[in-house]
């Protein structure tokens, strides 16, 4: 397994680019499956959970092809409505294949996802909402059975906005006899950017972005072009690395809209982070306030965005409770590692309490997630000595060349084999 190994090298400087969002490239790779054609995806990131998502399209018989952050897809008529075990497993995101796949052709395979680092993460919102649209599944084997005439077009309410949940009734829905209407809806821009694309092909979705969508289902797609927008999390990261080791630098095509309420949290912390003609421009000096914080669905502070603050409070001068709203199950499996670098943090349930140290020093940390592994990296920025994060292959999941980016900004960072 690969380490990431980084050592203190002082304030950052320079300028960094955004790449496309994984979890809009994803969703917008899935709703491929909805059209016959040849479909081209430009600023698609060159990560693994991208690769994933391809090998899955291939193994159900569609072409895909790259050339720097251009996808090229191919989808004929005849594909494999399958997603197996081995990639599922890869990746969960790999279920939202079954909405567009019951949409198009009646039926999809698709190996129920497991447990991960988050916790449970059930799927009964997503088979909910499409056995209202008229689906029945069964399970077998560990595989999701799944069937439909022609779905129809109903009014589902989500008991909570789940991202990928609406996303997988919204491409169910594009093709849908009627018209479908999500309540509580997921609001972020991955959704909108989805409905965006889905529109181009000839959908008819509005609201998207806003907790009710509505849905005139059509009775056929086209295959179009299509720009993936940024990503927010990675340009938060650039923020969070700025208000870790101080600094000054350019975050270019990040889109300050998107990121409102993390903008805010870290400005309260001491970032001082302003719009710029080509993205954003962070910059930060002298030690960092805490705060608390709470994630929350869109607009909230994202729980993606949870491991880059407690990194920030472990080393601001005070104490912060964060309370994680989303994943409740577990998603502080980092705190253990960023103990070992000396943070002062204690979790109760959902909860953390994170006071501030004035120093951390490097250790061997292991990531657990991709989210977990960028925020001990950039504890590393400013720990003493050497910090070695072991099971870096999750940042590949979710980040294209972060060790290059972050080494452009001034940091000392190699991988490790
Ligand atoms: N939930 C259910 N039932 C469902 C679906 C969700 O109980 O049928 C629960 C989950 O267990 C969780 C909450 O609802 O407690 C929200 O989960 P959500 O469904 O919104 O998460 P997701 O769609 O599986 C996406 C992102 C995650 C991100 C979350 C929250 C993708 C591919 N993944 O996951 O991103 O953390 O939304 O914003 O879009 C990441 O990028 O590293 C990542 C994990």
């Amino acid at each position: 397994m690969d380490s990431l190994v980084v050592r203190p090298s002082g304030p950052l400087s320079g300028t960094v680019r955004v790449s496309g969002a994984k979890n809009s490239a994803l969703k917008l790779l899935a709703a491929t499956v909805l059209a016959q054609g040849d479909f081209v995806l430009h600023n698609v990131p060159r990560i693994a959970d991208v690769e994933v998502m391809c090998d899955l399209l291939v193994s159900m018989g569609i072409d895909t092809r790259r050339s720097g952050t251009d996808l090229s897809v191919h989808c004929g008529s005849d594909i494999v409505p399958e997603a197996p075990y081995e990639l599922v497993e890869r990746m969960r995101a790999s279920i939202v294949v079954l909405g567009p796949l019951l949409a198009r052709f009646g039926r999809a395979r698709v190996s129920m996802p497991g447990g991960d680092n988050f916790g449970t993460r059930p799927i009964d919102m997503h088979l909910l909402g499409l056995e209202k649209m008229g689906a029945s599944f069964d399970v077998h084997h560990g595989y999701i059975e799944a069937s439909c005439d022609r779905l129809l077009g109903t009014r589902v309410v989500l008991e909570f906005p789940s991202h990928t949940a609406t996303d997988n009734l919204l491409m169910a829905a594009v093709l849908a006899k009627g018209t479908t209407i999500v309540e509580n809806a997921a609001r972020e821009p991955e959704v909108a950017d989805l409905a965006a694309m889905l529109n181009r092909m000839g959908a008819r979705v509005s609201g998207a972005g806003t907790s009710t969508i509505e849905v005139e289902g059509v009775d056929e797609l086209t295959a179009v072009e299509h720009t993936t927008i940024p990503d927010r999390i990675e340009a938060a990261t650039w923020v969070a690395a700025v208000g870790i080791a101080g600094g000054e630098v350019t975050i270019e095509a990040a889109r300050p809209d998107h990121m409102d309420m993390v903008i805010q949290k870290m400005g309260v912390m001491g970032v001082r982070v302003s719009p710029s003609r080509s993205g954003l421009w962070a910059s930060c000096s002298g030690r960092l306030q805490s705060t608390d914080v709470a994630t929350l669905p869109y607009p909230g502070i994202a729980t993606d965005y949870k491991p880059l603050l407690v990194t920030m409070l472990a080393m601001a001068e005070g104490v912060g409770i964060v309370t994680e709203n989303v994943f409740r199950d577990n998603r502080f499996a980092y705190v253990a590692e960023l103990m070992r670098m000396g943070a002062d943090i204690r979790t109760e349930g959902h909860h953390a309490v994170v006071r501030g140290v004035p120093r951390l020093s490097g250790a061997r940390v292991k990531a657990h997630d991709l989210r977990a592994g960028v925020a001990l990296a950039l504890a590393g920025l400013v720990a003493e000595g050497e910090t070695e994060v072991q099971d870096a292959s999750h940042i590949d999941r979710g980040y294209d060349d972060f060790a290059g980016k972050l080494r452009g900004l001034g940091a000392e960072v190699e991988r490790r084999r």
